[in-house]
C-alpha cells in the first residue's frame, strides 16, 4: 500500500532517446528555503496579482513595516466552549485589542464580547460544526458571506483536516470560501487543524500548507515544527502563521516565535500561550518585539518578567 504522505513524484518513463544520466529521476528535494521568494510590487508573499481590495485587507493583517502580523486567536469556544482564559472574553480579550494586529474570533463572540468601536481588522472564523465531543473534522461553512461582510471581516478562516476522516468535505470549506471571498475581495486563512493520527512534523504540514495555498488560499496557519520547518515556508507560496498551541512556559512561547520566524514565518496566530500567560499584556508585547523587530527572545522575556514585578507592585 502507498503511503499517502509520500509526495515523491514517481519516476517518469525514461524516453527512449534520453540519455541515460538525465533520465535517473532525482530524489533530492530542492526547496532553496535562503533564496527570498520574489514578490514584486507588493510587500506580501504571493499577493503581487491580487485586486485592491484583498490587498488592503492584508495590509491591514500583515504590518507593511515588518511584513509580519501579530494575530490574538480566541476561537477556541467554538470547539471547546469556555477554555481557560476566555471563561470571559470581556474581561480577558478587551484588554489585549490595542496591543495586537488582528483578532480571530466567531461572530457569536464578536458580536457579544468585542465593542464595535474596535477598528482592528477581524479574522472571522467560518468554519463550524463540530466539537470536542465528536469527529472535529466534520465541519461545514457556517457564516454566510453576507454576514462576514456585515460584520467586516479582513479575512475568513476555515479549519482544513489534511488526511483527516472529513479531507473532502473541509477541502470543499475552503474553496467554497475562496470562491465566496473573491467575489467581495475577503482573504481567506486557511487553518491547517491536524489530527490526532497526525505527525506535526515538516513532511506532513508542508504537504497541508501547500495544498491549501494550491486551491487559493491567501494565507496558511500551521504549526512550529523541528526539524525543517524552513522548508515548509519555503515550499508555501503564500505568508504562513504559526499557532502556539498548548500552553509553553512563556519563554519557550517566545523562543517558538523567534524560531518561526527566522525560518520563514509571517508572524503568529497565538491564542492560549498569550491569553493563558501569568501577565497577557506582556505577552503580548513580548510576541510582538520577537515577531515584528525579531528581537531576541530572552530580551523579551526579560522585558516580561520585568513588567510582571511591575505589575505585582500594583
Ligand atoms: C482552535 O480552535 C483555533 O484554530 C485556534 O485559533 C488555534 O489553535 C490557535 O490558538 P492556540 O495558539 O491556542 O493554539
Amino acid at each position: 500500500m502507498p503511503d499517502p504522505l509520500d509526495t515523491t513524484p514517481s519516476a517518469p518513463t525514461p524516453a527512449a532517446s534520453a540519455p541515460a544520466a538525465s533520465a535517473a529521476p532525482s530524489t533530492s528535494k530542492a526547496f532553496a528555503p535562503d533564496v527570498p521568494f520574489e514578490t514584486p510590487g507588493y510587500f506580501l508573499r504571493g499577493a503581487a496579482n491580487l485586486d485592491w481590495g484583498l490587498k488592503n485587507r492584508l495590509a491591514r493583517i500583515f504590518q507593511p513595516r515588518s511584513g509580519r502580523t501579530v494575530m490574538l486567536a480566541f476561537d477556541h469556544g467554538y470547539i471547546m466552549g469556555p477554555t481557560t482564559g476566555l471563561e470571559r472574553i470581556d474581561l480577558t480579550i478587551a484588554p489585549l485589542i490595542d496591543a495586537v494586529d488582528v483578532l480571530m474570533c466567531t461572530r457569536g463572540i464578536l458580536r457579544t464580547c468585542i465593542p464595535p468601536t474596535c477598528t482592528k481588522p477581524v479574522a472571522l472564523r467560518v468554519s463550524a460544526g463540530a466539537t470536542i465531543l465528536r469527529e472535529l473534522s466534520r465541519e461545514h461553512i457556517g457564516v454566510e458571506i453576507e454576514d462576514a461582510i456585515r460584520l467586516d471581516a479582513a479575512a475568513m478562516a476555515v479549519q482544513v483536516y489534511v488526511g483527516g476522516e472529513y479531507e473532502h468535505a473541509t477541502l470543499a470549506n475552503l474553496t467554497q470560501t475562496i470562491d465566496a471571498g473573491l467575489r467581495y475581495g475577503i482573504p481567506t486563512l486557511g487553518v491547517t487543524a491536524v489530527g490526532r493520527e497526525m505527525a506535526r512534523d515538516a513532511r506532513y504540514l508542508g504537504l497541508a500548507c501547500r495544498v491549501i495555498a494550491e486551491l487559493g488560499a491567501h494565507y496558511v496557519k500551521t504549526y512550529y515544527c523541528e526539524p525543517d520547518f524552513e522548508q515548509v515556508t519555503a515550499a508555501c507560496p503564500v505568508p504562513i502563521v504559526i499557532a502556539g498551541g498548548k500552553k509553553l512556559p512563556e519563554l519557550d512561547a517566545l523562543k517558538m516565535c523567534y524560531k518561526a520566524v527566522q525560518q520563514g514565518a509571517a508572524g503568529v496566530d497565538m491564542g492560549r500561550n498569550i491569553f493563558q500567560a501569568e501577565n497577557p499584556l506582556a505577552m503580548v508585547a513580548a510576541v510582538n518585539t520577537v515577531v515584528h523587530d525579531l528581537t531576541p527572545p530572552a530580551d523579551a522575556y526579560a522585558a516580561y518578567q520585568e513588567a510582571c514585578f511591575e505589575a505585582s507592585k500594583s
